[in-house]
């Protein structure tokens, strides 16, 4: 078998996506590679790790000539909110580091995934049950280059027959690795917060609906996306898929059902919040049920109290939670 290649393996999915390749794979053949150098043992002696920057191209075919890589997790890109603060920044980094890792895909004949989002549609997106296929017209940065890298994808499977795959993945929700400048990440700070001082300020207003998933699921979606028979895709590229779809006020009921004395405060942030409200409040996500057996495992209540349980435990038992 040839070797895996991870970019942005230090980020909020590649940090546990790496791991769950290694278990499979075996930890020789999953390649890290991040901007940064990792503090996590596990990422670093775990097995290989290389310093990669993705948009330098020459870089990228450097780490490739290296290893004989066969599968590219494309995982490196930052988030819509800081998108926002610096586009150039996202467009550099998401879309030419996009490019260049599709080119080198195609030299070394390397089958791809890349992650799209529901950042990839617009307010005059349909917001409810949200179509596989329907209107894109982002309003951010972070959408734009997510739709750009959705047709990109498309483009260099129907051109070159390069085997890329990818799903539009909803707010990910994890205790490994926190995310950083994205708009869905109250649905993770939440957690450490009500677990160490009881209460939270979201900067969401109460009833803003988006489509959310627990990171067993994500990392479960992306491997049976990339195993699944390439001949029973119709879409390949950006798939919906999502598991749960609440809103503030929901999450924080269901953390007081193991933590009755948390509140919830709002201080609402408008640039996240006003991209919030441009995405989809739920997605359709049939096509991926369809084509390749996509289903969720967890729900906003086992999503919830397995969330309390390692974060209690990561933080050493701050707090006692009572079930
Ligand atoms: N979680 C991402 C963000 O909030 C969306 O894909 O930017």
């Amino acid at each position: 078998m040839k070797k895996i290649l991870v970019t942005g393996a230090i980020g909020q999915i590649g940090s546990e996506l790496v791991t769950a390749l290694r278990q499979r794979y075996g930890a020789d053949k999953v390649v890290a590679t991040d901007i940064r150098m990792p503090n996590d043992k596990e990422l670093r002696d775990g097995g290989p790790f290389e310093f990669l920057d993705v948009t330098d191209s020459n870089h990228i075919t450097r780490v490739m000539s290296m290893y004989e890589i066969g599968t590219i997790y494309h995982l490196a890109a930052v988030l819509s909110a800081i998108g926002e603060s610096r586009p150039n920044i996202a467009w550099q980094i998401n879309m030419n580091g996009l490019y260049h890792v599709l080119e080198a895909a195609r030299q070394y004949k390397c089958q791809i995934f890349f992650p799209s989002s529901i950042g990839a549609f617009g307010p005059s997106t349909p917001q409810d049950s949200t179509p596989q296929d329907t209107i894109q017209r982002p309003e951010t940065i972070y959408g734009v280059t997510k739709v750009a890298g959705e047709l990109l994808c498309d483009y260099y499977y129907r051109r070159f027959n390069l085997d890329t795959r990818g799903v539009r993945f909803p707010g990910l929700i994890s205790y490994v690795a926190e995310p950083g400048g994205g708009t869905t990440d109250y649905s993770v700070s939440i957690f450490y917060e009500a677990i160490r001082h009881q209460k939270f300020t979201c900067y969401l207003r109460p009833n803003t609906f988006l489509d959310m998933m627990y990171m067993p699921d994500a990392l479960r979606a992306m491997i049976e996306l990339m195993e699944a028979d390439g001949a029973r895709l119709v879409h390949r590229n950006a798939f919906n898929v999502t598991a749960m779809s609440f809103n503030p006020e929901q999450l924080a009921a269901e953390i007081r059902k193991h933590l009755p004395g948390f509140t919830m405060e709002y201080e609402i942030d408008p640039v996240r919040q006003a991209i919030a409200d441009s995405w989809p409040n739920s997605m359709d996500d049939s096509a991926a049920r369809m084509e390749w057996g996509w289903k969720p495992q967890f729900d906003l209540s086992a999503m919830t109290a397995d969330m309390l349980k390692e974060i209690s435990r990561k933080l050493q038992g701050e707090i006692k939670i009572t079930h």
